[in-house]
């Protein structure tokens, strides 16, 4: 094993930053000697790779096996971090009826025998009232004591009917990997243990106002999705409709009760009090819902999110655009308020002022460049190629209609017709109607949920589209850092 050094000894001098020769040379002896050759080795020892697994503990019924490891240390290092044992549940079958429970095997081991420095024998129970689940405390049956024989054998469970298991004296459970105490959980995507990377988190705001009362499409929901919620807050209704096109929640114009469901392979809870109405599912499913609102006033907004597999996602992402949405309207309360406005302003702003009259706004400054292309594109929600449809001034903003053309990124689905934002009447930089851009977009939604935007930041990335574009555009894709 080679020799670690540790970390720089703030006594010793980085040698590169003196200027002076000779000194240099008896700098560099002393640092040798001192620092590097004398001084011991820092930090802690190092792990040999784990052995293999034991046998089990029992042969039938929870059992443990153990594997262990031995750390090897250098004079001064440290003991090494992390356990020398590891323990995991072995897969078993369940111990045939009337066997005798592994923890009233171990108290009946001490029947007649004479125990606790007398001659007296006692017939012994296991005896579950005491502190320590993991000591074989045994009940002297017919008597009104117990006694502690010291830990119960590895695999032994913790108490009668529950989860965990008694390891070296410690009640463990085990983890999503079976090993007992890792800790180790599902991540949001179902991965035993991951980084919620081998999923999507799709979550929007639908705030489409019908101009009708009746059932409106949300979204799909497609198969595979896990952590489903769905949150409301009107006089409006939820729906679902299960894979073969029935309602499985508030269908036929009429409220459902709250409660659990059993919907494409997972449980649904349906909750509403007052105004609020929420749907949460673990998942995954097992085939596609629609989500619908039941229109009975203005739409504010129905959230929804869910997780799905990256495979998943194309496809998803296809049915939203196939189901139609109308182009988001402008909502009121997507004018936001400004305090320093009088109120009789507030209200009187029309949901879309025409297009800006000839402007004259001042020159961008010039933000063509690799570095800053990378950097949108790496930090952007969104990039794709649009056509600008039209420009309007809204409140203190601009919004520019766009038609999306080519997707090269999105972390949510995109529609064909989006609203893209930028702040202030002379937004830098500019897009011209009528003409097609590569654009780096984020999205952008307010803490209370109420505004759902697609915003161009300032300085930020919008180049006219080209095929030099496209490709730098494709290039810029896999500089990105995972
Ligand atoms: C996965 O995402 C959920 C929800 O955002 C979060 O609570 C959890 O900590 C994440 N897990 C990991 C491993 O990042
Ligand atoms: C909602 O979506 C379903 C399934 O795609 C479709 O059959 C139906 O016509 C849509 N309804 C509306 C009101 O758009």
């Amino acid at each position: 094993m080679a020799l670690r050094l540790g970390p720089r000894d703030p006594h010793c001098p980085d040698l590169g930053s003196r200027p002076r020769p000779f000194q240099n040379l008896l700098l560099l002896l002393w640092v040798l000697l001192a620092c590097d050759l004398g001084a011991t080795a820092q930090g802690p020892g190092q792990w040999t790779p784990w052995g293999s697994w034991s046998r089990c503990s029992s042969s039938c019924g929870p059992g443990v096996s153990v594997r262990s490891r031995r750390c090897v240390r250098l004079p001064g290092e440290e003991p090494c971090w992390g356990d020398s044992h590891e323990y995991r549940l072995c897969p078993l079958p369940d111990c045939p009826p009337g066997a005798v429970p592994f923890r009233d095997l171990q108290c009946a081991l001490y029947n007649g025998h004479p125990v606790l420095g007398t001659q007296a024998t006692y017939q012994w129970v296991p005896f579950h009232g005491a502190p320590n689940l993991c000591d074989l405390n045994c009940l002297a049956e017919g008597h009104a004591f117990y006694h502690s024989f010291g830990r119960v054998l590895d695999g032994t469970p913790c108490s009668p009917g529950a989860q965990g298991v008694c390891v070296a004296g410690r009640c463990l459970s085990a983890g999503c990997d079976g090993v007992l105490g890792s800790g180790a959980q599902e991540d949001h995507c179902g991965r035993c243990g991951g980084a919620n990377d081998s999923c999507l988190f799709v979550q929007r705001v639908f705030r489409d106002a019908g101009a009708f009362a009746g059932y409106w499409n949300v979204t799909v929901i497609p198969a595979g999705a896990r952590h489903i919620r769905v949150v409301q807050r009107s006089r409006n209704l939820l729906a679902l409709l299960g894979g073969d096109g029935r309602y499985v929640l508030n269908g036929d114009a009429a409220a459902s009760a709250p409660g659990t469901y059993e919907v494409a392979g997972t449980r649904l809870l349906y909750t509403r009090e007052g105004q609020a109405e929420t749907l949460r599912a673990v998942g995954p499913t097992t085939h596609d819902l629609l989500l619908q609102v039941l229109l009975r006033e203005p739409n504010p907004g129905v959230h929804f999110e869910f997780w799905l597999p990256r495979e998943h996602y194309g496809p998803f992402q296809a049915q939203a655009q196939a189901l139609g949405w109308p182009l988001r309207q402008p909502q009121p309360r997507e004018v936001e308020p400004r305090p320093a406005e009088p109120p009789a302003v507030q209200v009187a702003i029309p949901a879309q002022v025409p297009t800006l009259a000839p402007d004259h706004c001042p020159p961008c400054p010039d933000t063509r460049g690799r570095a800053h292309r990378l950097l949108h594109y790496c930090g952007s929600d969104f990039v794709f190629q649009a056509r600008v449809l039209g420009r309007h001034r809204q409140a203190q903003d601009t919004r520019y209609e766009v038609l999306i053309l080519l997707i090269y990124k999105n972390r949510s689905p995109l529609r064909t017709r989006e609203y893209v934002w930028a702040q202030g009447h002379c937004p830098c930089p500019s897009l011209a109607p009528h003409r097609e851009y590569l654009l780096a977009v984020r999205r952008l939604v307010s803490p209370d949920g109420t505004q759902d935007r697609l915003l161009l930041p300032s300085a930020g990335y919008a180049r006219p589209w080209s095929p030099a574009e496209d490709s730098r555009a494709r290039l810029a894709a896999r500089r990105c850092p995972v």
